[in-house]
């Protein structure tokens, strides 16, 4: 439909208005990089990719045909970022970074010892209720705002800087999952669910890529986009509340919510018993503090920073990171769910391992971790903590620094968890 398709191409032009202040940090990742005016740009394959203007910042659904990279230096091959003239790319077409047919599943990971790129860039830089005035009255605090619906519960902002970094991060978690929105294994899902959507940008891919199924987000805070395809429509709900949805779900899903349910068992319940016999779950999310292969992580400030994160969540009842996200498949097991499986990706936390693909989505990561963390640490470590400002700054500051070194061979564990709710009758079979 037309209409669908202008409310996507203006969604698209939002979203590459947002990315554009990250060329900033990839041109300093690039480093002496020449870009040439006006020569090929990123090709877009999903609907629901982002299109760049200029072709410095990669489309993240898909990108990096051969036909786009420009190699002088070893360093440059790395970055794969900027154009080409066609002559080169048809050399090194070979060198491109395949980003659709990878993807990031967890594995023993040789740092790039020869990188030289110094990854600079410190400044990158239920009872359903209706819209009213006061979901809108955020809650401010040290220049940031919170959701007011509901108010306290969710320690992460909702404005306008972690709205773009949310639509950075599901970009990375496509290239992440090789552009797969979900794993579990669906057959023509009718209605889907999903949970905590922030910005609404999984749900909106979702529900293109199945026009006949009825998506609906919610989130505690409002501000989704207006325009959406016809089978998507967002609400503003508490998911611990007890939820009133009239039909049955054949697909719910939850990305990246640990630290936002104080008894995550009972959420998962609720899953459950609004599944139809048959439909499935499917958990998103990432594992904290960090972890390495060779240690390095240990005694830094970006492993200690992940663990103060995990502290301060635990503190106010919502455990965060690998303290929620371990639990998830016996979480689910435990209230009936069959076929559970777990597959387990990884970001690296800046370029330091010599594979390009994990190279790749470690440049994307730093972006996303150092725009957010601010944000993460605000609210858990003065609220939980008892932290001020200017010590929330300076744990920032050294956790920043850590992030750009490559010395440090870290990551985010990065799990996926799904699993079936059974048809009548079929637990006793197990
Ligand atoms: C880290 S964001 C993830 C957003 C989205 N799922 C994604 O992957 O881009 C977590 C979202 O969950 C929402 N949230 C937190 N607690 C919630 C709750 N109890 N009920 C509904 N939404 C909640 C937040 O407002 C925020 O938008």
């Amino acid at each position: 439909m037309a209409s669908d398709e202008d409310g996507r191409a203006a969604i698209d032009r939002e979203l590459a208005d947002k990315l554009r202040g990250h060329r900033d940090f990839v041109a300093n990742v690039t480093g002496s990089q020449q870009r040439q005016e006006g020569a090929a740009r990123p090709v877009s394959h999903a609907s629901s990719a982002a299109t760049f203007d200029s072709g410095i910042v990669p489309d993240a659904g898909s990108v990096y045909q051969g036909n786009e990279h420009e190699k002088s230096t070893e360093d440059e091959q790395d970055v794969a970022i900027g154009t080409a003239t066609t002559a080169q790319a048809s050399v090194q077409q070979h060198d491109a970074v395949d980003l659709d047919n990878q993807n990031a599943e967890e594995q023993q990971l040789e740092p790039d010892e020869n990188d030289s790129d110094s990854a600079l860039g410190s400044d990158v830089a239920s009872v359903t209720t209706s819209l009213s005035e006061s979901i809108w009255n955020y809650r401010k605090e040290h220049g940031r705002t919170y959701h007011a619906y509901k108010d306290g519960k969710y320690i992460f902002p909702n404005d306008e800087r972690e709205a773009d970094r949310l639509d950075l991060q599901h970009h990375l978690l496509r290239i992440t999952y090789a552009n797969k929105l979900f794993f579990a294994p669906l057959q023509n899902p009718r209605r889907c669910l999903d949970i905590g959507t922030g910005t609404g940008i999984w749900a909106i891919d979702f529900a293109d890529q199945f026009p006949e199924c009825q998506v609906t987000g919610t989130d505690l805070s409002p501000g989704q986009p207006t325009m959406i395809p016809p089978n998507v429509k967002f609400i503003i709900d508490d998911a611990e509340d007890l939820w009133l949805y009239d039909e049955k779900f054949d697909f719910i899903h939850a990305r990246l919510m640990s630290g936002c349910f104080s008894n995550w068992p009972q959420f998962i319940q609720q899953a459950f018993e609004n599944l139809e016999p048959g439909g499935w779950l499917e958990l998103q999310d990432y594992g904290l503090p960090v972890k390495s292969f060779d240690d390095t992580h240990l005694g830094t400030d970006v492993f200690k920073w992940g663990q103060l994160l995990c502290e301060a969540s635990l503190k106010m009842g919502r455990p965060l990171g690998s303290d929620a996200s371990e639990q998830f498949q016996g979480w689910m097991r435990d209230v009936g769910f069959v076929d559970i499986q777990e597959k387990m990706f990884m970001w690296p936390i800046n370029t330091w391992p010599k594979d390009r693909f994990m190279k790749e989505l470690g440049r994307w990561n730093q972006v996303n971790i150092a725009e957010g963390l601010e944000g993460f640490c605000l609210a858990l470590l003065t609220r939980a903590l008892g932290w001020r400002k200017e010590e929330v700054d300076i744990l920032v500051a050294k956790t920043t620094t850590d992030l750009r070194n490559k010395k440090i061979h870290a990551y985010f564990p990065m799990p996926v968890v799904f699993g079936r709710k059974p048809f009548p009758g079929e637990v006793a079979f197990q």
